[in-house]
């Protein structure tokens, strides 16, 4: 293997760009050459490529986005697409190819890998956290604690007037945000997908509450969870509260990286080249486990099933009580 592509595809999430940085420079240590590939796959597919050297990533872990810009590309998920890709890398002599993205975006690696034999490594980037081979993916630590920063503002202002809060956070189809942000943040209520949740219920503990003389409450709802509206509608209705609403959105997805994401992102950068660079190594997923950095074949990754933290969802219900 002698040049290298690395590209961001999909949602962006911070620490990309350190994920980035170790790829370029870990490369550079080992005798490559690395091109920068603009806006994912659909950058591939355009040739919008250009070399990396060690100071094109200066400056950059900290940030957060991605330089390279990222992008959705239909086209990709078509074997015509993946052709054009390949036609590229022919042109360029890239031999392997990085990709820091989801799921998604590991499909069309996989792809590329299958189709046309060009060998890629996944960084799992997103701040989801849905991928199931690996225990934590970039930017989900950042996420979390963007999240908590405005729970923490939030509760000043709804204890001041005792009132109840919902605020609903990212994760597509994954709870994991609002599971760790609501327990850092002392949330009273967190409705996630993983887990079923009675209206009713909460309804009457809402009035059981504030008969004890609690008038402040903060519930956490993870996106994939239900409607907000629907919910506040029901709860509002029949706790005869009045729910203040916050919908974080995409704030949840910017934001320098914190120090967890970028050791994170330097540990799966320079794996990724490592891994790359070994003759008899296979297209992967790299991830970690227990605080090791893994290589999963894409297949294996793809078959894993997400456990969910039993454990921690159990220390919610006993301290939210
Ligand atoms: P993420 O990588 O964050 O999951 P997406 O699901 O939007 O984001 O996927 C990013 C891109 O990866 C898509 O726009 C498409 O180009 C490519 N992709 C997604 N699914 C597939 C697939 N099944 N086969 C090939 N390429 C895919
Ligand atoms: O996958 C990351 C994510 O931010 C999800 O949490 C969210 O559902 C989705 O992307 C939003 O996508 P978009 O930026 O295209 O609106």
């Amino acid at each position: 293997m002698k040049k290298i592509g690395i590209l961001t595809s999909g949602g962006d999430a911070p620490g990309m760009n350190a994920a980035v940085r170790a790829v370029v420079r870990t490369a550079l240590y080992y005798g490559l050459q690395v091109y920068g590939i603009e806006r994912g796959w659909d950058g591939l597919i355009k040739g919008q490529i250009q070399e990396l050297k060690t100071r094109s990533v200066s400056d950059l872990i900290q940030r957060g986005g991605t330089f390279l810009k990222t992008a959705r590309c239909p086209e990709f998920v078509t074997i015509e697409g993946q052709a054009k890709a390949a036609d590229t890398l022919e042109a360029y002599g890239i031999d392997g190819v990085i990709v820091v993205g989801g799921d998604g975006s590991f499909r069309g690696a996989k792809d590329l890998s299958d189709n046309f034999g060009i060998k890629c490594m996944g960084i799992p980037g997103t701040i989801d956290n849905d991928l199931a081979y690996t225990d934590y993916t970039l930017g989900f630590d950042t996420a979390v604690n963007t999240v908590l920063g405005s729970i923490n503002n939030l509760r000043d202002t709804m204890q001041s007037h005792d009132r109840v809060s919902l605020v609903e956070v990212m994760g597509r189809h994954c709870g994991d945000i609002a599971l760790y942000a609501g327990i850092a943040g002392g949330a009273e209520y967190i409705l996630i997908p993983e887990k079923p949740f009675d209206l009713n219920q909460i309804a009457r503990q809402l009035v059981k509450s504030k008969l004890r003389g609690k008038t402040s409450n903060m519930i956490v709802l993870a996106e994939g969870a239900g409607s907000r509206d629907e919910i506040v509608k029901f709860l509002n209705e029949h706790a005869q509260v009045n729910i203040k609403i916050t919908h974080l959105g995409h704030v949840q997805r910017g934001g320098s990286p914190t120090m967890a994401d970028r050791i994170l992102a330097t540990r799966f950068g320079v794996k990724a080249v490592e891994e790359i660079i070994k003759e008899d190594s296979v297209s992967s997923a790299i991830g970690i486990r227990g605080n090791k950095v893994i290589a999963v074949p894409f297949d294996e990754a793809f078959k894993a099933k997400k456990e969910f933290n039993e454990e921690l969802y159990a220390a919610s219900q006993i301290l939210s009580k």
